[in-house]
């Protein structure tokens, strides 16, 4: 299969990318380096556009008219950056993302999965989110997630042969097992990052930001995936997508894609102890401005329609985060 990736020289579309071509698949890549590394689209075929550029997708069908399906994973990311600077957010997000899906339902190219975030979610009593939870994005971010599902799911209802899958991440952390990408990020904000930073030096100490959660020890819990696991769901997603609509009159579907094991702070620090066989100097503080207490992932539908659930660990992420960094350090400072 050949397959579109918008978004492929990012962090979760270049793995994506690795583990399509794993199985036999060609990603195609149309990315307009805003954020992402052109190191991550070498010996890969790379339009270097914005996902609005109509004369460049018109180009990419033609020269490729065996693309069976978009991924749909271009965007801007940086929640606190989408809370300073929302009209961006919506203009890069909402408006291209709209163009995008009005484009390639013409071109009659429209069987797409798109990356949509758990962070839509409200605080789901016992943290465990089904996908009939109920929403309530916060910031400016996950709003727009939530703005695209709604313009996926009203063009699956109006403009035939319209399909598409939303998977709702949770929490990715970790690097291609095999290292051909990873995080790239100057300064990330997520949880292993600092952890790392920490561990190497470039930070002083840990903040475990919010100890009075109702969790089991206070701490946040999230659902961390390593993002290998999350790419090959989407491997899933491409090769299922005729059985998942062939099977159901609703041609938008949403999936969780999760451990469907919730991790607290305090769990994940431990765990990275054990891994990088040394104590981390950390310090308990209140929560940050907008943090949650958290939720994780019911898998079953991922499970039903995908045929898919996690087989890496925490450990396995942290591992391969660390492998990473010193490859990251490498290639970018
Ligand atoms: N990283 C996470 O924790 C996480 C969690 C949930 C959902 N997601 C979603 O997954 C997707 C990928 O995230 P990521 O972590 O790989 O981010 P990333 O910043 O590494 O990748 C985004 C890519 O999109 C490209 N891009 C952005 N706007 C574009 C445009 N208008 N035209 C063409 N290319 C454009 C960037 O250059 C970059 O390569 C995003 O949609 C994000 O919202 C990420």
């Amino acid at each position: 299969m050949k397959v579109l990736v918008t978004g492929g020289a990012g962090y979760i579309g270049s793995t994506i990318c690795s583990a399509l071509e794993d199985h036999g698949h060609t990603p195609i890549i149309l990315d307009s380096l805003v954020t992402g590394k052109k190191e991550f689209v070498t010996n890969r075929v790379f339009y270097h556009a914005d996902i609005t550029d109509k004369s460049t997708l018109k180009k990419i069908f033609s020269e490729h008219p065996e693309i069976s399906h978009t991924i749909h994973c271009a965007a801007l990311i940086i929640v606190p950056e989408s809370v300073k600077n929302p009209y961006e957010y919506y203009k890069e997000n909402v408006g291209k993302s709209n163009e995008l899906f009005k484009i390639l339902s013409d071109l009659k190219c429209s069987n797409i999965v798109f990356s949509s975030s758990a962070s839509i979610y409200d605080t789901v009593s016992g943290f465990k989110a089904e996908e009939n939870s109920p929403l309530n994005p916060l910031s400016p971010y996950a709003k727009t997630k939530y703005m695209m599902e709604i313009i996926l799911n009203d063009f699956s209802h109006a403009y035939p042969d319209f399909k598409a899958i939303s998977l709702r991440y949770f929490n990715p952390i970790g690097a291609d097992p095999n290292l051909r990408s990873g995080m790239h990020i100057k300064n990330p904000s997520h949880v292993l990052a600092k952890l790392i930073e920490t561990a190497t030096g470039r930070n002083q100490v840990f903040q475990i930001t919010g100890t009075n959660w109702p969790t089991r020890d206070g701490s946040g819990i999230r659902d961390y995936i390593h993002v290998w696991d999350l790419a090959l769901a989407h491997v899933r997603a491409v090769e299922n997508f005729s059985k998942i609509f062939s099977q159901s009159k609703n041609n938008f579907q949403v999936i969780n894609i999760g451990s469907g094991k919730g991790v607290t702070v305090k769990e994940l620090l431990k765990a990275f102890e054990n891994v990088y066989q040394a104590k981390i100097n950390t310090i308990e503080t209140l929560p940050r401005p907008g943090d949650v207490a958290g939720a994780f992932a019911s898998c079953d539908k991922a499970n039903e329609l995908l045929n898919w659930k996690t087989s890496l660990s925490i450990e396995d992420a942290i591992k391969d985060s660390l492998r990473w960094n010193e490859k990251y350090l490498k290639l970018f400072s």
